[in-house]
């Protein structure tokens, strides 16, 4: 059961398509469709229209970073003039176009809301990241592009946000150990938004997490593809954190680390049609992490495919945390020579010091495996490692069948796990009623 949070995120997701059907009955009429140079027809028509119309209307309701600038050779800093085109589209409530065939070099830049009305970034060139990790300087290396406190805000366009994350790689403690640990931008942040859009865009070679969404309600990702190499460090696909009725829906990822990973404050989410590997998988946290309070509820992953990937379906939580995790419902997904196809994994500990068992934990509850098929690497398919003193309850696998790639037999690793199994559940469950 999905309960209010499935409802709402429907009636978010009906009324979007009320809106788009009107825009698009509207945009048939050729006197509304001059004046206003939709997106969507702009994107469709390709750049050099887009590139027009940009300068027909320098004052209208697109403008182009071109006129605030911008040089797009790839080599001079643009971000001036990406601020100048923000501050200009924000006061109007206009469309601003990073027009295709140039690229755009933007260094870490913060654009800020709230603006007068709905604001559209239409992105059909090319964004790069400053490739040196010192132009942040004495900057949060936490982001690149950060967008905060914008309301009906939408994203598309086609074009590709690259965040050249080589340099920051080479960094990273997870290649090497005597590196310190520090924190790499993510790519693009959205934070503090109300009824977001980001669809069919591009990214690749974050220099951590691609697309975060942080204290957002009502966004939907859909279109996107977000590459970057499997050996990438934590170059999360999308990230969801502090964030209610989130629909991310016909994406393709392959990156280093989670495909899409959900962490505190989550609530209300659905990811429908996904296509993930090289990477982790989807996964909910992890939480608990020093004793955090940590909640994710309402989560819905319907129509799902992971190919290679380390995990399948995951859940992990540090000892000794609190919160919860519940109303999980994972159903339609395939797998092919994924590691760990199904895990909830409550000894999650990624330091390099040992971490202890502990009395608390996060609750894990009501998570549910239906319809799941296709083939692990290693022979234990299926894994609920719970608390001991907090164990998982009603678990229910329903229709799965995973069979090992080779010849050998998969099989099921319970502790502390209770629930049930409906049907055909290959390997043989080993769920306490
Ligand atoms: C953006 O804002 C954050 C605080 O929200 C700050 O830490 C960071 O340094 C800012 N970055 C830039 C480029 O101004
Ligand atoms: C989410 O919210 C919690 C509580 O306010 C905060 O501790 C945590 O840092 C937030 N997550 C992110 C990624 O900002
Ligand atoms: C599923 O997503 C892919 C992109 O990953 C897209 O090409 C395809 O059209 C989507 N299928 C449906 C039924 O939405
Ligand atoms: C923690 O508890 C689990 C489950 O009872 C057990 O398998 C593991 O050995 C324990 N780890 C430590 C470090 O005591």
């Amino acid at each position: 059961m999905l309960s209010a949070g499935n409802i709402g995120v429907r009636n978010c997701v009906m009324s979007v398509i009320a809106l788009w059907l009107l825009i698009c009955i509207l945009g048939t009429s050729p006197a509304f469709a001059q004046y206003y140079a939709w997106p969507e027809s702009c994107s469709r028509k390709g750049g050099p229209d887009c590139q027009k119309l940009a300068k027909q209307n320098a004052k209208g309701p697109v403008l182009s970073v071109l006129e605030y600038g911008a040089k797009g050779d790839g080599k001079t800093d643009d971000s001036q003039a990406f601020l100048k085109a923000w501050t200009a589209a924000c006061k109007d409530g206009t469309t601003i176009v990073i027009p295709q065939g140039s690229s755009f070099l933007v260094a870490p830049t913060n654009f800020t809301g709230p603006c007068s009305s709905k604001i559209t970034l239409q992105i059909t060139g090319e964004v790069l990241a400053p490739p040196d990790p010192s132009v942040w300087g004495e900057l949060s290396t936490a982001t690149w592009l950060l967008f905060s406190s914008v309301d009906s805000f939408t994203i598309l366009g086609g074009g590709t946000i690259d965040g050249q994350g080589q340099s920051w790689w080479s960094k990273s403690c997870k290649r090497n150990r005597k590196n310190t640990c520090t924190k790499a931008p993510t790519a693009l942040t959205l934070e503090n938004c109300n009824d977001a859009v980001v669809q069919d865009l591009n990214f690749r070679n974050a220099q951590q997490m691609h697309l975060h969404f942080n204290f957002c309600n009502r966004v939907t990702a859909s279109g996107i593809t977000i590459t970057a190499p499997g050996t990438s460090p934590n170059t999360d696909g999308i990230h969801v954190s502090n964030s209610t009725s989130v629909v991310i829906e016909s994406c393709t990822i392959g990156t280093g680390d989670d495909c899409v990973s959900l962490s505190s404050g989550t609530s209300g989410l659905q990811i429908k049609n996904v296509t993930c590997g090289p990477g982790h998988g989807l996964s909910i946290g992890s939480l608990g992490k020093a004793g955090a309070n940590d909640h994710v509820s309402d989560v819905l992953v319907d129509g799902a495919t992971l190919v290679g990937t380390k995990n399948g379906l995951r859940i992990k939580t540090w000892q000794g945390g609190q919160g919860s995790v519940t109303n999980i419902q994972y159903q339609n997904v395939k797998m092919s020579n994924v590691d760990h196809p199904i895990l909830i994994n409550q000894y999650y500990c990624d330091s390099q010091i040992p971490c202890l068992n502990q009395t608390s934990a996060v609750k894990v509850s009501d998570v549910s495996y239906k319809n799941i098929q296709g083939t692990s690497s290693i022979a234990v398919a299926v894994e609920f490692a719970c608390s001991d003193t907090v164990p998982c309850t009603g678990i229910t696998l329903d229709n799965v069948d995973i069979q090992h790639g080779t010849s050998t037999r998969t099989k099921s690793f319970c502790e502390s796990a209770k629930g049930t199994a409906v049907g055909t559940v290959t390997p043989t469950s080993c769920l306490q009623s």
